[in-house]
């Protein structure tokens, strides 16, 4: 009994002492067979015994309890050192999501815009052709429309092609400074892997006086923006052309499928674009009446960014309500 003591005494950690317990006190331990053996005596004898026994087991807990309990506050103490976790590192991109990818993202962004003071707001989804095109610089049988095959109604009414009507209708109803996002549905006559007739986009407008806003301020916000989203991604900027902003940008961040290595959901160029932007072309000011203001406006599609976020590759599977397919996120 006392080897089993020193035994105990020179445990080096939690696993050693758990084995002597078993040795002493386990089922087939020693202790435990010599409590069993008391049946077979009798008188002093088994008095004296089991005293014995009794007076090894409650020092032996005792030793084992305290043992233990020390172990435990240094095993304790090295895994917080070890396994430290930085609260402040972006969170990878397979992180379980709440609810539909579409308003999940949709929220998401939401929530960062707001954040930073952007006003929520909102526009019809049957337009008139000046929001959704003259005032935005693409008038009449200018190319570009062509790039936004429209669903038109009677007498020049559509359904909105991108949000960015919405600018036009916030600047008319509002003075500078502007500070707003809008999401919401949008429409074209296209349906395939990436396309559906229906989508959605979110514009973003920052309007000021004089000269304030600029090209800088809008890199800053999209970089910022798209590090809160994809963790940490590399961000480029390319030049691009929209009739509404000059100069305008196309925004690139590194694959977050292959890390920039090349794969085939970005073409094995390392790349994959996310969004378009630019400061507000003279002509749009324009056409809302203002004077003497400066401004940048972005444009992104939700579903692409649900797609990079949520690693879909069919884009329709998001509206074809089978639970299957939504119940894996
Ligand atoms: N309206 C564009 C589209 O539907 C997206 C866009 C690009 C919006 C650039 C913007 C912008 O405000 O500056 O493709």
């Amino acid at each position: 009994m006392d080897t089993l003591l020193e035994k105990l005494k020179n445990a080096q950690n939690s696993q050693e002492l758990e084995a002597i317990r078993i040795e002493a006190l386990g089922k087939k331990g020693i202790i435990t067979q010599k409590f069993s053996e008391l049946k077979s005596l009798e008188g002093e004898t088994k008095k004296e015994l089991a005293k014995t026994l009794n007076d090894f087991k409650i020092k032996f807990e005792s030793i084992h309890q305290e043992k233990k309990t020390q172990f435990q506050m240094l095993e304790l103490k090295l895994a917080l050192e070890q396994e430290r976790i930085d609260v402040s590192l972006f969170t990878s991109n397979s992180h379980k999501i709440i609810g539909h990818p579409i308003s999940y993202t949709k929220d998401r962004i939401i929530a960062y815009f707001t954040y930073l003071g952007y006003e929520l707001c909102t526009g019809p989804l049957v337009e008139d052709d000046f929001h959704n095109f003259s005032a935005l610089n693409l008038p009449e049988y200018h190319p570009a429309r062509d790039m936004q095959d429209t669903f038109y109604f009677k007498d020049s009414m559509l359904l909105r092609t991108h949000t960015s009507p919405v600018q036009i209708r916030t600047m008319q109803s509002q003075t500078p400074p502007i500070k707003m996002i809008c999401p919401g549905a949008t429409f074209r006559r296209d349906y395939d892997l990436t396309h559906t007739p229906m989508f959605h986009q979110v514009e973003g407008l920052v309007v000021d006086k004089g000269d304030k806003a600029s090209f800088a301020n809008l890199k800053y916000t999209l970089e910022d923006f798209l590090k809160y989203m994809f963790g940490d991604v590399k961000v480029r900027f390319r030049s691009s052309f929209f009739p509404f902003t000059e100069p305008s940008a196309e925004v690139d961040i590194s694959c977050v499928f292959c890390e920039g290595k090349g794969c085939r959901v970005c073409s094995q160029t390392g790349w994959l674009e996310v969004l378009g932007c630019g400061v507000v072309d003279e002509y749009v000011f324009e056409a809302v009446g203002y004077k003497n203001s400066s401004g940048y406006a972005f444009g992104m599609g939700i579903e692409r960014l649900a797609m990079l976020t949520c690693g879909v590759s069919d884009l329709r599977s998001f509206f074809e309500t089978d639970l299957r397919v939504l119940e894996q996120f």
